[in-house]
């Protein structure tokens, strides 16, 4: 047994903003064709989309949806999904080689997040186009001013504008794979560029400038502050985008991603910041954290090696517990860095490394990695409790000095809920926690607890076994003196939820 110990101070330090909860649908594999949209499936409504997918996308909590992609959006013409669906023109996707048949689009995206009762955050393309589309897509979706291509949105049914806050200034530009990959100063300047343009057209956008597409990339830190120092003044928010897997058995390395998340994390928020430091600007450059998950790329085999097929099944991970417990952890580094993070997007959505699993015919069913998401979103509450945390240390392969219990604590607005996030990455060890509430503690009891991990850590949910994993009850809990006891069992995710 080993022990950890939390002081939780009646301090906030960041208030949680409803973005942070996003995901993401791409115009990949069977994330779009056969996961949201399947006119044929017997759970689809009268517009094609799968309920049952709708529905749990319900259940997860999610708030913001990133569309259209990812590295599809680098190739893609938006007019293209437009307008009458027999008219649209079938064509090569690139990026995934595959075969577009534009029987989905922007419209139906727009009716699908509607009646998910999200929003959108729309990529555009600056990959093989520029200032000019993107600002006409903007035209396009957002205006009402009697033109062309605002007129062209109501002769496709769609009276009103959509409104679209948020939005992408390309996506992965930095990563030579990408369609159109420009070096850092070039692409600072074309979102300097459409960043001006796109706000003539809308003024109340938010614009989210390309990051790295992970952390190792070589160009890592040069880019963000190339980028930024180019389109500072012009854009909201610096992306992020980081995938975690399992290297071998190395299961310490795997649970300190979120850890690695972290430093990621901070270190963007040191260069934004160091440029509006060189700018004079009192303007803080959030982070859009806009793809993270966990994902086996090693078992990906690659663009080059797929043949052109319509929704063809692509990087369909299914998860174990283990990576329920990895995932609960990055929800939680996002949640303590929600100063900063003021949007995420969990990748993607259903099948493409998704929470949400379909196959023709048969109900959609839930990954073991969709219920850190969806407790999580449902009970974090509205501010990050400031909190000083006693725990051992130990190295390994990818991290030194990695804490073995990482703890968030949130509090609901009205002041009534408390919730304690939990992460115990002892391989071997339960974890005695103790957590002191000082001043905070008058009258709380424990409300509910949910637990992921501790034992059949290879365990996994699947078509044949849809209920297979479920969130557990954490046994030994208890409440008294002000004081909250917990026994964490190893490797392991918890959420404790007390009632003031
Ligand atoms: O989510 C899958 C892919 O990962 C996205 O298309 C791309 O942006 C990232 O590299």
């Amino acid at each position: 047994m080993k022990n950890a110990r939390v002081e939780v101070k009646n301090a906030p330090k960041a208030i949680v903003s409803k973005e942070l909860f996003g995901s993401f649908v791409e115009h990949m594999g069977r994330c779009v064709y056969g996961g949201i949209y399947d006119p044929s499936d017997p759970a689809a409504d009268s517009d094609g989309f799968r309920t049952d997918v709708l529905e749990l996308a319900k259940e997860m909590g999610v708030s913001v949806v990133r569309y259209p992609g990812g590295n599809f959006v680098s190739g893609y013409n938006w007019e293209d999904g437009v307008g009458p669906k027999a008219d649209r023109p079938k064509r090569l996707d690139l990026a995934w080689r595959s075969i577009e048949s534009n029987q989905f689009g922007l419209n139906e995206f727009m009716s699908w997040i509607e009646k998910l009762g999200a929003e959108p955050i729309m990529a555009m393309n600056l990959g093989t186009r520029g200032v000019l589309e993107a600002a006409q897509l903007v035209e396009y979706v957002n205006t009402d001013h009697g033109t062309t291509l605002s007129e062209l949105r109501k002769s496709h049914g769609v009276e009103e504008p959509h409104n679209v806050k948020y939005w992408c200034l390309g996506n992965e530009m930095d990563g030579p794979w990408q369609i159109g990959h420009k070096n850092a100063s070039d692409y600072g300047k074309l979102a300097k560029e459409t960043a001006k343009a796109v706000r003539l057209v809308d003024p109340e956008v938010t614009l989210v400038a390309c990051g790295s597409s992970f952390e190792e990339m070589p160009t890592f830190g040069e880019w963000e502050q190339t980028v930024l120092q180019m389109c500072h003044d012009e854009v909201d928010l610096i992306s992020l985008h980081a995938y975690y897997e399992k290297y071998g058995d190395d299961t310490l390395s795997f649970l300190a991603s979120s850890a690695r998340m972290d430093r990621f994390i901070n270190r963007v928020v040191d260069i934004a910041d160091q440029v509006s430091e060189e700018k004079r600007s009192d303007k803080k450059i959030n982070l859009a954290f806009d793809e993270w998950n966990v994902w086996y790329q090693e078992k990906f085999e690659g663009v080059n090696n797929l043949e052109f097929r319509q929704a063809p099944r692509l990087i369909e991970d299914e998860y174990t517990v283990e990576d329920a417990v990895v995932v609960g952890s990055l929800l939680m580094t996002l949640l303590k860095n929600s100063n900063r993070v003021s949007m995420a997007c969990q990748a993607q959505l259903v099948n493409i490394i998704g929470p949400i699993r379909t196959e023709p015919g048969v109900p959609a069913w839930r990954q073991t990695t969709f219920f850190p998401f969806a407790l999580t979103s449902r009970v974090a509450g509205y501010e990050v409790l400031d909190i000083s945390v006693q725990t051992e240390t130990q190295d390994c392969k990818l991290f030194q000095n990695l804490p073995m219990v990482d703890i968030v604590v949130t509090r609901s607005p009205d002041a009534k809920s408390v919730v304690i996030f939990s992460l115990n990455r002892q391989l071997e060890f339960e974890t005695d926690l103790t957590i002191n509430f000082g001043d905070l503690a008058t009258d709380m009891r424990i409300a509910s607890s949910h637990i992921l991990g501790g034992s059949d850590l290879a365990a996994t949910n699947s078509k044949d076994k849809p209920e297979n994993v479920r969130p557990g009850t954490l046994e030994k809990i208890s409440f008294a003196g002000g004081q909250l006891r917990a026994s964490l069992p190893p490797v392991s995710w918890s959420v404790i939820e007390l009632a003031v």
